[in-house]
């Protein structure tokens, strides 16, 4: 006889697991699905972010920025150090080891809260008054049975026709978190998050790194103002070397390396030679074999499934979220959808605001944003006033030799609401969430204004923002 489960989450991505931990806290007996293999042929949890994506990608951010200050911007301060040294076994040890401890980390709370862990993948087999499902680990079957599933099976990279991943030379995010040397040349395909972050790692580290972007904007989905000053700092300072308007015409892999023709934004035709080459043009849902068709879950021509503002799919006590579903592909959104679902099933009513999910991009400075831009708001015909702030006039930011980028906020020009905040900083990340908290709680820029802020802190060039607003900065 197949066991049975309250709730049975298929993926234990940062959408899955914490679906799975949230609906056992609520009194579910909760299992989830999950058969993902780590390089070691070991199943991991986890899921794309801590596998192969937030987690590891921000342990290698963070050692080669520490290379960028050591070789670039100690010198500032006074301290010179000679003969640095890489050792990227060790680098990529370092990131493997932090993978490892947060995976098993998992282990240990799905063991504390009881949630079953069912290794292999999941499909549905039959629906009605509860849900049949089979998972495969290899030639093992086994069949579970659940009142409630939540789908979270989460997404993989979009590869381009005639390009062929091999995860060695040309490589998606999987491969480029794994170089055993630092390329000499290499090639990145779009000037999307993954592109910049990792290009920037490589870069950092040593790499010649060129980016083809196929649309003529950079950064197209920031405020312009944050797009344009990040240009100048990654293209100027950085001399990452980014083309816009680009056609990727052919990829041709050979012994000695890969050459890319492409069309440049003039019409005319060139060729990249490079060692290495990571494709990062945008992410895919995973719905491939989850029999979605034995239930007549709907799945849209895109391959995300339907779900309306709740998570809800077609079928009755059937959920999906996180990247398989609309939205967009981040770990805190998959995460807090999780919560929301589990807490639907248990009775609640919980509310996530989609204007208020925060973007981050962990390049150096960081560039990060919540709400509108203000090009957003004028084609939308709203009227803003907006404030900007520059960390040059920040203490704290001059003290830490990170004295570039700016804060600027947009609030409605009628009622002062916040309706977007973008930071361009080396500290944007954290700084961000301030501003998303206000938005959360409908502020108005008056009321950052008016909130004391700590002396000296990256955080007062926020609060001077919002006095811009008003016209009434105090330090500039
Ligand atoms: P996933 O994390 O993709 O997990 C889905 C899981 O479901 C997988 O483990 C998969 O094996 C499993 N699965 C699939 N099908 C089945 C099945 N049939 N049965 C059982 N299991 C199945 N987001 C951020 O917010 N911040 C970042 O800094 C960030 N950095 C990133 C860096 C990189 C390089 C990449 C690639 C992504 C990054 N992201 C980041 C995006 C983030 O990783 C995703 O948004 C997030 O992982 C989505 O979570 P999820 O739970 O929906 O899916
Ligand atoms: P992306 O959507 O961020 O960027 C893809 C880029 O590739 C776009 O600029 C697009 O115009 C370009 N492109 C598409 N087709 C192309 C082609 N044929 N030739 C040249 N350029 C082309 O996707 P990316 O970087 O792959 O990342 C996937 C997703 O993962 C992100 O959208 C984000 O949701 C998530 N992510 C989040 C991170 C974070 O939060 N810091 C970090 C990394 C990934």
């Amino acid at each position: 006889m197949s066991k049975q489960f309250d709730v049975v989450v298929i993926g234990a991505g940062p959408g899955g697991y914490i679906a799975a931990i949230r609906a056992a806290q609520l009194g579910f007996n909760t299992a989830c699905i999950e058969g993902w293999k780590n390089p070691k042929g070991e199943m991991a949890l986890g899921g794309t972010c801590l596998n192969v994506g937030c987690i590891p990608s921000k342990a290698l951010l963070q050692s080669s920025e520490h290379v960028e200050q050591i070789e670039h911007k100690f010198a500032d301060h006074g301290i010179s150090a000679g003969g640095v040294k890489v050792d990227l076994a060790k680098m990529q040890s370092r990131k493997d080891g932090i993978v490892s401890k947060m995976t098993k980390g998992i282990e240990f709370l799905f063991r504390k809260n009881k949630v079953t862990w069912l290794k292999g993948f999941g499909k549905f087999v039959s629906g009605g008054d509860s849900y049949t499902i089979e998972i495969a680990n290899g030639d093992a079957k086994e069949t579970v049975t659940a009142k409630y599933v939540i789908v979270a099976t989460g997404s993989k990279a979009r590869h381009l026709p005639g390009i062929t991943v091999d995860n060695v030379n040309i490589c998606d995010n999987e491969g480029a978190l794994a170089f055993g040397a630092v390329p000499k040349r290499l090639g990145v395909i779009g000037a999307g998050v993954i592109g910049l972050e990792l290009g920037s790692v490589w870069r950092r580290l040593g790499a010649e790194v060129t980016v083809l972007e196929a649309l003529p904007a950079f950064l197209g989905a920031c405020d312009e103002s944050i797009a344009k000053e990040a240009w100048k700092v990654f293209t100027k300072e950085q001399s990452l070397n980014i083309k816009l308007g680009v056609k990727i015409e052919k990829v041709t892999s050979k012994k000695t390396g890969i050459t890319i023709d492409y069309t440049d934004d003039k019409g005319l035709a060139q060729k990249l030679e490079c060692d290495k080459l990571i494709v990062s043009v945008g992410r895919v849902p995973n719905t491939d074999g989850l029999g979605a068709s034995n239930v007549g879950l709907k799945v849209t021509e895109r391959g995300f499934i339907e779900v309306d503002d709740h998570c809800k799919t077609n079928l009755p006590n059937v959920y999906a979220i996180g990247d398989v579903v609309r939205g967009p592909m981040l770990a805190h959104k998959a995460e807090d959808e999780g919560v929301a679902v589990a807490e639907t099933l248990a009775g609640q009513k919980p509310h996530i605001d989609f204007n208020t999910i925060p973007w981050i991009i962990y390049t150096s400075p960081e560039v990060a944003w919540v709400g509108k831009t203000e090009q957003q708001c004028k084609a939308e015909g709203i009227a803003v006033k907006t404030g900007q702030f520059p960390f040059m006039a920040n203490g704290r930011a001059l003290g830490q030799g990170e004295a570039g980028g700016f804060v600027k906020i947009i609030a409605d020009a009628a009622t002062d609401r916040i309706l977007g905040g973008h930071v361009i900083h080396a500290h944007a990340s954290e700084l961000i969430q301030e501003l998303v908290t206000a938005m959360e709680f409908k502020a108005a820029s008056e009321d950052i204004a008016r909130i004391v802020h700590g002396h000296p802190t990256l955080s007062e060039a926020v609060k001077e923002a919002a006095l811009a607003v008003d016209k009434r900065t105090l330090n500039m």
